[in-house]
């Protein structure tokens, strides 16, 4: 129903002026706006981004939705309340600095709270509602969409501070995926407005299978992808921090074609000096040659691979999986696989 959509969009509100409120003014915010200063974020991104502050209380909130006269079921199902066994409400979000999460045109749909210290789960995020999908929700799309469509490409970064890091250096055509892997909604988000994605995640080995992940959608997909790569144990804000603006863009200008990504990571991994290694790294990408559309790109790439592993390019073409039986490039994008619809979990 429309005007229970409306209802939401309003408590959500609500409760981002009431946690913004709290941490530009309150006594008790006065670790997260250290916290923040610590990181270097300054006023104007702060404003920006709607950060804010839950107090380690548990009717902040819910005090004041009641005192609203607001629907508190509907506050439950937003994932911002929970009811008591005795009856009343208390709040999710306690002693956490939000993140909010906004849809396209910068309406408030969820948060994700980070705690001050190392404490467990670092993140909390709100859960799915009637007005937050998590499968077509980027995070930060609203403060890119026009960087997208000047530059006419989307940087996919894991995280709120990354986000917000590149934000402040000057770097705007940027989503976060939060965490959660990437689904077909979000291509189709991206392709709104963009033509081609980097991925940029985390130098570790959870951003690593990200990106491998990523990389077999956006082939799926059909959408061109590039990888961009950080010193080892890096992740965007870190780099930003640690080495400037102008050294991340020189590795935006490095980043590699993600095929040319996928085909030299395989090569790290394996002794491709052994049959059994030749054998895995075809094995591994004779069925992701088959979904290159692009009938060019293909034939370059199955040559150069066929060259590096010192095999015939029929003996790759035939691999289980490759293109040898594959119809002829179609005209129109393949049918994307169907795949689950990526809700990530709400704490990782
Ligand atoms: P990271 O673990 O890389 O955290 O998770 P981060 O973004 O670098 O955060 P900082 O710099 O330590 O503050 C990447 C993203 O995954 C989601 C968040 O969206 C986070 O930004 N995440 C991570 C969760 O939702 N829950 C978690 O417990 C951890
Ligand atoms: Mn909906
Ligand atoms: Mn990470
Ligand atoms: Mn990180
Ligand atoms: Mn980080």
């Amino acid at each position: 129903r429309q005007d229970e959509r409306e209802e939401l969009y309003g408590i959500m509100d609500l409760a981002a002026r009431l946690y913004r409120e709290s941490l530009e003014r309150s006594e008790e915010a006065g670790t997260a706006r250290r916290y923040l200063e610590a990181r270097g974020v300054d006023r104007e991104t702060s404003e920006a981004y709607r950060l804010g502050f839950a107090p380690d209380r548990w009717d902040y909130l819910s005090r004041h939705l009641q005192h609203r006269k607001v629907s508190m079921e509907l506050a439950e199902r937003l994932g911002l309340v929970r009811r008591r066994e005795g009856g009343g409400y208390f709040d999710i979000f306690r002693n956490r600095l939000l993140f909010a999460i906004a849809d396209i045109h910068g309406r408030t749909i969820g948060f994700g709270g980070r705690v001050l210290d190392d404490s467990l789960p670092k993140y909390i995020n709100s859960p799915e509602s009637p007005i937050y999908h998590k499968s077509d929700v980027l995070f930060g799309v609203h403060l890119a969409k026009g960087a997208l469509r000047e530059q006419g490409s989307a940087i996919v970064v894991e995280g709120y501070f990354d986000h917000l890091a590149l934000y402040q250096a000057g770097v705007r055509n940027v989503v976060a995926t939060c965490g959660t892997a990437l689904t077909e909604g979000h291509v189709k988000l991206l392709r709104r407005y963009a033509g081609k994605a980097y991925t940029l995640f985390d130098a570790d080995s959870a951003g690593r299978k990200a990106t491998v992940r990523a990389i077999d959608l956006f082939l799926a997909e059909n959408f061109p992808a590039h990888v961009v790569e950080l010193t080892q144990g890096e992740d965007p804000d870190s780099f930003v921090k640690k080495e400037g603006a102008d050294a991340f863009r020189a590795r935006l200008a490095k980043a590699r074609p993600a095929f040319d990504f996928l085909f030299r990571d395989l090569l790290g991994q394996v002794n491709a000096g052994t049959v059994e290694g030749k054998v895995k790294v075809a094995d591994e990408l004779a069925p992701r040659l088959a979904k290159l559309v692009n009938p060019i790109e293909r034939e370059l790439y199955v040559k150069e691979i066929a060259r590096v592993l010192g095999i015939d390019v029929r003996s790759l073409l035939r691999t289980p999986g490759g293109t040898a039986g594959a119809r002829p490039a179609p005209l129109l994008r393949p049918p994307a696989e169907r795949r689950p619809r990526g809700a990530g979990p709400e704490e990782m």
